[in-house]
């Protein structure tokens, strides 16, 4: 054995003794849906074996003028369909602007990577997604990463006067603060207080420097009118910088868009890497999102959770 597979196999194997190993799930299992109910994957409007979609996905496709890929970066290739589909959910979710990232994962990752600035700081739950721990990893706030309570709007308001007396430029709004938090956590099934961090922000942050950042992801479809997230179901829109709302959940597709105004857009444009140096999603996939959000519009989408209501 060589001394790399050593010390990959000794790292498994620690994995396996603390029962945190991890392995791909048995792939006939999800694919036999007859049999079982599914309790476990983020199909949660179970879109994924919705007649309906599958058969307007099918129809779109066939009329499409372009389905097979997309031919690269969105800065070297910008597809009519990507383009049509920003503008439509700008709209729909009542945003200055959209812009699509592959996944939800290069979103918060390429976001927080590139956003905050040198002097800047960025405070977020602890129970936050991965992608979001790998971009402020990569961030320039290298000393600046604070995490409170989850949900826990005392630890965060302890947090935030702390932050506030050790740094002169939180006060004077020389540097930026960010708020990372997601709108509901799937583990839990847990909300973020969104309006009492919007209350905190107006009270400690008058100059308009505290930022906050919403990862819709669980929420996505199923909260808020038209499944358009908790962020517009509190009517908080204006209150947050950046949105973002993911495909791969229960819209049944791939991908996923970040919400925010023109500037931060246009800056993502030309430093966020997981957006700069990839293909785009392929038209077919882009197809398939719309399709979905035909649902959230016509009003599929809310049958269907008014109905598990009941
Ligand atoms: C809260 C949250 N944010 C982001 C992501 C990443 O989204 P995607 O699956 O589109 O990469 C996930 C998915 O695991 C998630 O649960």
């Amino acid at each position: 054995m060589s001394a790399l597979d050593a010390k990959l196999a000794a790292a498994l194997s620690s994995r396996e003794q603390r029962q945190i190993r991890r392995r791909l799930p048995d792939p006939t299992s999800s694919s036999d849906s007859s049999s079982l109910i599914d309790f476990s994957s983020n199909d949660y409007l179970s879109f994924s074996s919705s007649p309906m979609l599958r058969d307007r996905f099918l129809s779109v496709l066939s009329e499409a003028p372009d389905i097979l890929g997309s031919g690269g970066s969105r800065l070297l290739v910008n597809g009519q369909a990507h383009n049509q589909l920003e503008v439509r959910l700008a709209h729909f979710f009542g945003s200055p602007t959209a812009l699509l990232f592959n996944s939800g994962f290069d979103a918060n990752a390429g976001f927080f990577a590139c956003i905050p600035q040198q002097e800047d700081v960025v405070v977020y739950d602890e129970y936050i997604h991965a992608s979001v721990h790998d971009g402020v990893r990569a961030s320039r706030a290298k000393n600046a990463q604070f995490s409170f309570s989850h949900n826990c709007i005392i630890s965060l308001r302890k947090l935030l006067l702390r932050l506030i007396d050790e740094r002169p430029s939180l006060v004077d709004g020389t540097c930026s603060l960010f708020l990372a938090v997601e709108s509901l956590y799937s583990m839990d099934g847990t909300f973020a207080p969104l309006a009492e961090i919007v209350e905190l922000f107006d009270r400690y942050f008058p100059r308009g420097n505290a930022h906050l950042v919403v990862d819709e992801a669980h929420a996505t479809g199923i909260y808020g009118p038209q499944g358009r997230g908790r962020v517009a179901q509190l009517g908080l829109e204006d209150k947050v910088l950046a949105r973002l709302h993911t495909f791969g959940k229960a819209l049944a597709a791939t991908g996923a868009v970040l919400l925010t105004n023109v500037l931060i857009r246009d800056y993502l444009l030309n430093y966020a890497r997981p957006l700069i140096y990839t293909t785009s999603l392929s038209n077919a996939n882009i197809i398939a999102a719309s399709c979905s959000f035909d649902m959230l519009e016509n009003g599929v989408a809310h049958n269907v959770t008014n109905h598990h209501r009941l």
